[in-house]
């Protein structure tokens, strides 16, 4: 069995079953087959899937090497599932960046790669960026190699950092990540775009590619923190659907700073007004 994403109270599942191998027995005097049940949602999403191995003997066993499906019998299961697993259980899951890429329209998401660090530190040189992000001062090719290095090593503990590009020519327009927190269930997104390609929807198809990623594998809650005076990245998060919660006073040390941050919150249940 295996747990591939979250069952939750009320999810409406059902059993899409296959033979997935037959063959004989090594004395040739039985058949095995195994039939691979997958539980599927409401939504499409297969959380669970089983291998149910089976022996057939007797006058079954010519059945089986003509129709295995018929000679097994594939009976759903889902009425057996009993267990709903606990967060702790199904985040131990292992983060890797998707593939194919993710891509919606111009805009691609990807890991990002060495070659991409002159390009990061250019962008990196913008006074929004350095005010609004914990992207570092004047940050030289070098360091940002660093970082890519860094960033790329840190995936499967769920810092998941992606290179956005231009889906044709694959030249890097920005940053989008989530920041799992396994006991939460939850992710803080963060983004930013080079100055240069602001104002076309790079983020808001950016975001929307990623949260829609990240609520497949079973995120529950993806929440933005963001500074009051950033009027372009909050309009983003309004755009975007996540509901604004109000001001968390003082919330984390930046840059020397202390500032209020508003609290942006959006949950798999929410509209996405972009689907
Ligand atoms: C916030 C930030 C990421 C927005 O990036 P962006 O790519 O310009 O965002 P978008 O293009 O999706 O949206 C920006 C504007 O373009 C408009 N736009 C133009 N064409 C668009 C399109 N095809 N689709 C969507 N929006 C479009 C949007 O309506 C929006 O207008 P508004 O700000 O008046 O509401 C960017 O300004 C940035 O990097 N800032 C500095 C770093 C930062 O603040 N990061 C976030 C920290 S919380």
């Amino acid at each position: 069995m295996k747990f591939r994403g979250p069952v939750r109270p009320g999810d409406r599942l059902h059993d899409r079953a296959t033979v997935v191998e037959k063959r004989l027995s090594s004395k040739g005097d039985r058949g095995v087959v195994t039939a691979r049940h997958e539980i599927v949602n409401q939504n499409g999403d297969v959380p669970i899937t089983i291998d149910v191995v089976s022996l057939i003997a007797g006058s079954n066993l010519r059945s089986m090497i003509v129709d295995s499906t018929r000679s097994v019998g594939l009976s759903p299961i889902a009425g057996s599932v009993r267990h709903i697993r606990e967060p702790t259980e199904w985040t131990t899951m292992e983060w890797v960046p998707p593939k194919p890429r993710l891509q919606g329209g111009d805009v691609a998401l990807r890991p990002f790669r060495a070659s991409d660090a002159a390009a990061v530190a250019s962008a990196c040189r913008d006074p929004d960026i350095l005010r609004f992000t914990f992207m570092k001062d004047g940050l030289t090719e070098a360091e940002a190699g660093e970082w890519i290095e860094t960033g790329n090593e840190r995936w499967p503990k769920g810092h998941l950092r992606f290179a956005v590009v231009d889906a044709h020519d694959d030249h890097l327009l920005g940053q989008v990540g989530l920041n799992f927190n396994p006991r939460h269930v939850s992710a803080e997104a963060h983004y930013w775009v080079a100055a240069s390609e602001r104002g076309r929807g790079v983020a808001s198809r950016a975001l929307s590619l990623l949260i829609d990623w990240g609520l497949s594998k079973g995120i529950e809650r993806v929440f933005l923190v963001i500074h009051p005076e950033n009027n372009p990245s909050n309009r983003l998060a309004a755009r975007l659907g996540f509901i604004r919660e109000g001001v968390l006073r003082s919330y984390e040390p930046i840059k020397g700073d202390r500032p209020d941050l508003v609290s942006w919150s959006l949950l798999p249940s929410d509209p996405r007004p972009w689907r």
